[in-house]
């Protein structure tokens, strides 16, 4: 008795940009971009929680703006630019988020962290001095099961203090 063929899933080839560096992907199409980062570009910092738009562990940066790369298909990125915790270093220096979440305990198990720091990073980006409202406004989505959010809020707070210093330094 020979087997039924079973249908393969079809493989999509997009080039996009993650880091500021450009590169071409092949992957199956079905994947999502929180997928496609880690299973197919070995980018693992992103990371998978609920895979329902609910937990904010799989946050990105996409064109600038944050989103749920669970939520994402791989092949609505093509030609898009894409930002991961792996791209937040400033040249050999944590960025001020990384070193102040370290610092003040705003990381514990670090799960939910790589979302978190990358969604701080756009409100710092945008707002530049966020008042604490502003932070728990946009941290609401970014579910943390260790810290309490007290941390988190002061390790915000204290990254926009270094900016300004780092900024002051140049
Ligand atoms: S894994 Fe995407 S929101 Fe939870
Ligand atoms: S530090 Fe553990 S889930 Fe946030």
């Amino acid at each position: 008795m020979t087997a039924t063929p079973q249908p393969q899933p079809s493989n999509a080839r997009i080039t996009l940009t993650v880091n500021g560096e450009e590169s071409e992907v092949l992957f199956a199409s079905y994947k999502t971009l929180l997928e496609v980062l880690r299973e197919d570009m070995n980018l693992p910092g992103t990371k998978h929680g609920c895979e329902l738009g609910e937990c904010g562990a799989c946050a990105v940066l996409l064109d600038g703006q944050p989103v749920l790369s669970c939520l994402v298909l791989g092949v609505e990125c093509d030609g898009r630019q894409v930002e991961t915790v792996e791209g937040l270093m400033e040249g050999n220096e944590l960025h001020p988020l990384q070193e102040a979440f370290a610092d003040l305990g705003g990381a514990q198990c670090g799960y939910c962290t790589p979302g978190i720091l990358v969604t701080a990073k756009h409100l710092l980006e945008e707002v530049g001095t966020p008042s604490r409202e502003q932070i728990r406004e946009v941290l609401a989505g970014n579910l943390c099961r260790c810290t309490g959010y007290l941390q988190i809020f002061e390790s915000v707070e204290e990254a926009v203090v270094r900016c300004g210093e780092r900024k002051a330094d140049s």
